[in-house]
C-alpha cells in the first residue's frame, strides 16, 4: 500500500531507491517463479524448522506411516535461453535510452550476468531449497525414511529435475553402510513429464495458439495496458518501443534476482504491488489455460500418475495386510510445475467458481487458483499411507492424508485433513477406472485439418 501510494507520488527516480520494500511487497506474486519460502515464511528464519503447521501434521493418532509418495517441483532455476535471449534484448534498448533517461540509466548500470547456457539449470539455491527439503521430511516422517535403502527416486529427463534429484539424497545424509552404492535415479518421463507423450494435449493445447487466447486478450487488455505505458513512461520510452512480453521480462528478473541471488534487483523497482497483482494475474492465465481446469485434456493427461500413485498405495496395503514389508515405503518422484498442477486439477483442488478470463481480473481478485501457493520452485505433493489401530479408533484400518507444500491438504470430498483410504479411492473411482491415458491422449482419428495444420 506504502508502494502504491509512492508510485502515484514520487518522481520515478525516487522510486528507484525504494529497493527493499519493493522486492518485500512483490515477492508473493511472482507466481511459478515464487520462492518455495512464500508459501512457508518461517523457513527464511530456520530453513530446517518444520514450522508452526507441524504439529498439526503429526500422524493421526494410533496411527503409523507406511508409504510416503512425494511429487516434487525442481528448486529454484536460472530463467531459460528464451527469458534471457529476452532480458539481454531490453537491457540493450535501456542502455541506448539511459543517456537521456536516470531511470533506464540505472537499469542500463545493472550487470547482466545471466548467460544462455544456464538455460533453466538448477541454481544453487535451488540445491538448497532440495536438500533442506530433503531433511524436514525426513524429520517429519523418521521411520519411513529410516529406510533409506528402499527410497525409490525418479525423476524427469531434465538436468534441473535430475540434479534437484541428486541434491534430495544428500540431504538424506551419507549412505548408510549396508547401502549397495548410490541410490540410483530413474528417469521416467512418461510419468513426470506426461504432457509432451499426450499427442491430443500437444495438438489442442501446447502447439496451439488459440488454446491461450486469453492470455494474448489480457496482455492487450486495460489493465496490462495501464502497467506498460507506466513503466515506459518510468523508463522515458514510447509505449509502443515495449509490449507485454518485456514487460513481464522485467518482472520476471526482479523475481529471478530474489530467488537466487538473494537480492533486490533495480528491475523491481519498475513495479508496485498492483501492477505485481496484474502480472500476477497473467502468469496464472497462462497456467489456468496451458496446465489447470482451462482444458480438459490438461487435466486427463496425468491419468497414468494418478492411477501410478494408487497402485502403489494399494501394493502398500496389499502388503500390510499379509504382513509382508512394504516394497516401497518411500517413492519420490521429481518433476515440474506442470506435472503438479494437471495433476491437482485432475483431483478438483483450487477450482474457482468461474474460469479465469482476460475480463474478469477484478472477479477473480480472491481466487484459489494462485500458481504461487500452488506451484512454486520445490513445491510438493505428498501422499502419505497410515495404518491405523482399529481398536482404539474403531475406523477402517488404513488412512490417508495429503500434504501440499508441507501442510495438510483438506481433501476435496470431505474438506477434512485426513480420509479413509477406501472412501478415498471410492470418490476418484470413475478416474480411476475410466481415465486411460492412451484413449484420453489419442488425437480424434477422423479427417479434420488439425493435425496438418501443426
Ligand atoms: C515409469 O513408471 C511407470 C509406472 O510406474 C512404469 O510402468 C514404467 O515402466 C516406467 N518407465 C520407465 C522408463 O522406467
Ligand atoms: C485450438 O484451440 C481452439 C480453442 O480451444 C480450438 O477451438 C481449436 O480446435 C484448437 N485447434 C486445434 C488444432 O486443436
Ligand atoms: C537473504 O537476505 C535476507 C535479508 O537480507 C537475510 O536475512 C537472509 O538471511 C538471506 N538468506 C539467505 C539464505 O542468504
Ligand atoms: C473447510 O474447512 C475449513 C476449516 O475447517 C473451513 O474454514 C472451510 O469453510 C471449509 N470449506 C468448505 C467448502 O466446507
Ligand atoms: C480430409 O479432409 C480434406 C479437407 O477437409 C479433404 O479434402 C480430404 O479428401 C479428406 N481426406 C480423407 C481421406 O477423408
Amino acid at each position: 500500500m506504502a508502494l502504491r501510494a509512492a508510485g502515484r507520488l514520487l518522481p520515478p527516480l525516487l522510486l528507484l531507491l525504494l529497493p527493499l520494500a519493493a522486492s518485500a511487497a512483490l515477492s508473493g506474486y511472482f507466481g511459478t517463479k515464487c520462492r518455495y519460502e512464500e508459501v512457508n515464511p518461517h523457513l527464511v528464519q530456520d530453513p530446517l524448522s518444520l514450522g508452526p503447521a507441524a504439529a498439526a501434521a503429526r500422524a493421526p493418532a494410533a496411527c503409523a506411516p507406511l508409504q510416503l509418495r512425494a511429487l516434487l517441483r525442481h528448486g529454484t532455476r536460472y530463467p531459460t535461453a528464451k527469458q534471457i535471449r529476452c532480458l539481454g534484448e531490453l537491457h540493450g534498448r535501456l542502455r541506448r535510452a539511459a543517456a537521456s533517461c536516470p531511470a533506464a540509466a540505472a537499469l542500463a548500470a545493472w550487470h547482466m550476468w545471466y548467460e544462455e547456457s544456464f538455460d533453466g539449470q538448477l541454481a544453487p539455491r535451488g540445491q538448497r531449497d532440495m536438500e533442506h527439503l530433503a531433511r524436514r521430511l525426513a524429520a517429519r516422517f523418521p521411520a519411513l525414511f529410516a529406510a533409506r535403502r528402499r527410497l525409490a527416486l525418479a525423476s524427469s529427463s531434465k538436468h534441473r529435475c535430475l540434479q534437484s534429484g541428486a541434491a534430495f539424497r544428500r540431504g538424506l545424509g551419507p549412505p548408510l553402510p549396508r547401502d549397495d552404492g548410490e541410490m540410483e535415479i530413474e528417469v521416467n518421463d512418461s510419468l513426470m513429464r506426461f504432457f509432451e507423450h499426450c499427442q491430443k494435449f500437444v495438438a489442442l493445447v501446447e502447439e496451439n495458439k488459440t488454446a491461450t487466447h486469453q492470455v494474448d486478450a489480457f496482455k492487450k487488455g486495460p489493465e496490462m495496458r495501464r502497467v506498460l505505458e507506466k513503466v515506459a513512461s518510468v523508463l522515458c520510452l514510447p509505449a509502443d518501443e515495449l509490449n507485454a512480453d518485456l514487460i513481464q521480462v522485467a518482472f520476471l528478473t526482479c523475481s529471478y534476482e530474489l530467488a537466487i541471488k538473494n537480492m533486490t534487483s533495480p528491475w523491481c523497482s519498475l513495479f508496485n504491488e498492483e501492477d505485481a497483482k496484474v502480472l500476477e494475474y497473467l502468469n496464472d492465465l497462462k497456467q489456468y489455460w496451458k496446465r489447470g481446469y482451462g482444458y480438459d485434456i490438461n487435466s486427463r493427461s496425468s491419468c497414468n500418475l494418478f492411477q501410478d500413485i494408487f497402485q502403489q498405495l494399494d501394493k502398500a496395503v496389499e502388503e500390510s495386510k499379509s504382513s509382508k514389508p512394504i516394497s516401497s515405503p518411500v517413492i519420490v518422484q521429481i518433476g515440474h510445475a506442470e506435472t503438479l498442477q494437471p495433476l491437482l486439477a485432475l483431483m478438483g483442488f483450487f477450482k474457482d467458481d468461474e474460469p479465469l478470463r482476460a475480463n474478469n481480473y477484478v472477479k477473480q481478485t480472491h481466487r484459489k487458483f494462485r500458481s504461487g501457493r500452488i506451484v512454486p520452485y520445490a513445491a510438493n505433493l505428498v501422499f502419505v499411507l497410515y495404518h491405523c489401530d482399529q481398536v482404539k479408533t474403531s475406523k477402517e484400518e488404513y488412512q490417508v492424508q495429503m500434504l501440499l507444500n508441507e501442510k495438510l491438504l483438506p481433501f476435496h470430498h470431505s474438506n477434512k485433513t485426513i480420509s479413509v483410504y477406501a472412501d478415498l479411492k471410492d470418490y476418484y473411482k470413475d478416474i480411476l477406472q475410466n481415465c486411460h491415458f492412451k484413449e484420453e491422449c489419442e488425437l480424434p482419428k477422423n479427417n479434420n485439418t488439425a493435425t496438418d495444420e501443426l
